[in-house]
């Protein structure tokens, strides 16, 4: 390995839903006991980073993005002593920490929040955003609405004003133009960067300012009354360039420490101003991956895209998968064929730029179905029975087939998916053939060739329907990468010097017994994603 190594760059990080990934002390919910007792699973998967969602103090409106003590460590998770065990057995095996900070908003049971709304005249009251109704008090001080459905307005009786929320009333949003409030976020990433904590994911961090004035926001046709806005007045605001360079200057104080941005309703243009030097190290662009269909033509499009919107000194960031959106198994339709599943695999881990996995992603976790009364997710809750609920993706992670997975002794407070006994982690470790040792395959490729990590992207010829060829190059060698999107075997003209190099098969997921380029052909078997070197 090269000695320029840089854990955020080279590395690949893993996102953990702590209330789904291993419960310690047996009452049904995931904790931090509980990954440490995994630590040596993740080590071993070959992962360098793990993102925990949020574990601060939270009453769970919205499982932990309510947040009610930015200091502090839940006690369903442990406590701060069992915070610093986590990271030192990460560390001890060379695995980063990064947090997730919710500063947008906090839970309403957050001290700061019950002061605010105590009295008109409490020290707190501008920590928030509160305003006069219009009409004498009777209509809401503007048409912004809330993400999570209906208004972004909620009355309080107590001091006859109204406070602004994007997300679900339980969640004030903060006010970022107090400067103690401002103050007091910048300490907040000291707080954890003097713990040892090695980066931070901001949730919704492009949210932080909402317009000065308040001013309405523009129509536009849509479905829900959130849709039909343009949201010019209630994010993406100029003053978010000043924030971003204040948090990347705190942690410009500590060696080595990363910051990644979820941008919220931005596209790619947007979400690429906010990375670079000076600014967050990378922020989420969920129309690189995420939103993209099925199609090799789409994803170069979106990848490419991407790279040009990005300032050339800025680092790119890929994802499948997280805990507010369908599993990629189910936005295929994968049914039960993993060998979709290693296509688009090999996509996401030997693309320029930090890949980003999700817990059970390695397995292929489905999604699960939920029920009406099974619903936890405040989103999915509400809009039933449209079904955009997240509780999906969030189910246990499947260890073992006995009962409860081996993620519990006693029933999760989520339901697993009915398949674990078949799919899980200790079945998949004895399968050769299984998703997990693939993606253990193509981990370690990537920490072993840095050509894959730091080599510059050359797309080649491609069938935009079927088949997604590119290289990774950099001074010492050439990798070649070609990913079968179709269900048939699929052939594409590659022509110049390309098929006359001698190529060794680094790892492909099908039988390699016939030549893979037969003249200045490049032939795959369906679903084959296949990974060469060049002799
Ligand atoms: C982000 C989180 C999501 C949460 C929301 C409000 O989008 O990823 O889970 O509900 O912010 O904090």
């Amino acid at each position: 390995m090269k000695n320029d190594w840089l854990w955020w760059k080279d590395g690949v990080i893993y996102q953990i839903y702590p209330r789904s990934f291993m419960d310690g002390n047996g009452d049904g919910v995931g904790d931090l006991m509980g990954i440490i007792s995994r630590m040596d699973y993740l080590a071993d998967l070959g992962i360098d980073a793990i993102w925990l969602s949020p574990i601060n103090p939270s009453p769970d409106a919205d499982f932990g993005y309510d947040v009610a003590d930015y200091l502090g460590i839940d006690s369903k998770y442990g406590d701060l002593a069992l915070f610093d065990q986590l990271v030192s057995a990460a560390h001890g095996r060379g695995i980063r920490i990064v947090l997730d900070l919710v500063l947008n908003h906090t839970s309403e049971e957050h001290p700061w929040f019950i002061e605010s709304r105590s009295s008109l005249h409490n020290d707190r009251r501008g920590w928030y955003i509160w305003r006069d109704g219009r009409d004498g008090g009777k209509k809401p001080p503007n048409d912004w609405q809330s993400v999570f459905g209906g208004g972004a307005w909620e009355y309080d009786e107590r001091t006859g004003q109204y406070y602004y929320h994007m997300f679900t009333r339980q969640q004030p949003d903060l006010n970022w133009r107090n400067p103690q409030v401002y103050a007091e976020m910048m300490n907040v990433f000291r707080y954890w960067a003097d713990r040892g904590v090695d980066g931070f994911r901001l949730d919704v961090f492009n949210n932080y300012f909402k317009d000065a004035q308040f001013r309405d926001n523009p129509t536009k046709p849509g479905i829900r009354p959130f849709d039909r806005q343009v949201h010019r007045y209630d994010t993406n605001q100029p003053e978010m360039m000043r924030v971003v360079a204040d948090i990347r200057s705190v942690l410009d104080e500590y060696p080595e420490r990363y910051v990644v941005g979820e941008t919220f309703l931005a596209n790619t243009k947007i979400t690429a101003s906010y990375s670079g030097p000076g600014k967050l190290h990378a922020a989420f662009d969920f129309y690189s991956l995420i939103k993209t269909p099925w199609n090799p033509g789409r994803y170069l499009n979106a990848i490419q895209h991407q790279d040009k919107e990005l300032p050339v000194e800025a680092w790119p960031i890929y994802v499948l998968n997280n805990h507010d959106n369908r599993r990629i198994t189910t936005r295929i339709r994968a049914g039960e064929d993993d060998e979709k599943l290693k296509v688009s695999a090999a996509l996401l881990l030997t693309l320029r730029g930090t890949p980003f996995l999700y817990y059970g992603e390695e397995i292929g976790m489905r999604d699960i179905h939920v029920s009406r009364s099974e619903i936890q997710d405040p989103v999915g809750k509400r809009y039933w029975p449209i079904p955009v609920g997240r509780d999906g993706c969030r189910s246990p992670m499947q260890w073992t087939d006995e009962p409860y997975s081996g993620f519990s002794t006693v029933e999760p407070w989520l339901k697993l998916h009915p398949g674990y006994p078949d799919r899980n982690v200790e079945s998949q470790s004895k399968n050769p053939n299984s998703l997990l040792n693939f993606y253990k395959s193509l981990l370690r490729l990537r920490r072993e060739n840095n050509a894959l990590r730091r080599g510059i992207f050359i797309p080649l010829n491609h069938d935009p329907q079927r088949v997604l060829a590119y290289m990774r190059q950099d001074n010492d060698s050439r990798i070649l990468i070609a990913l079968n999107f179709a269900r048939r075997r699929s052939k594409l003209a590659l022509g110049g010097d390309i098929t006359r190099y001698d190529w060794d098969v680094l790892l492909t997921n099908k039988d390699r017994s016939q030549p893979l380029f037969q003249k200045g052909w490049l032939k795959l078997e369906g679903y084959e994603a296949c990974i060469l070197r060049q002799k």
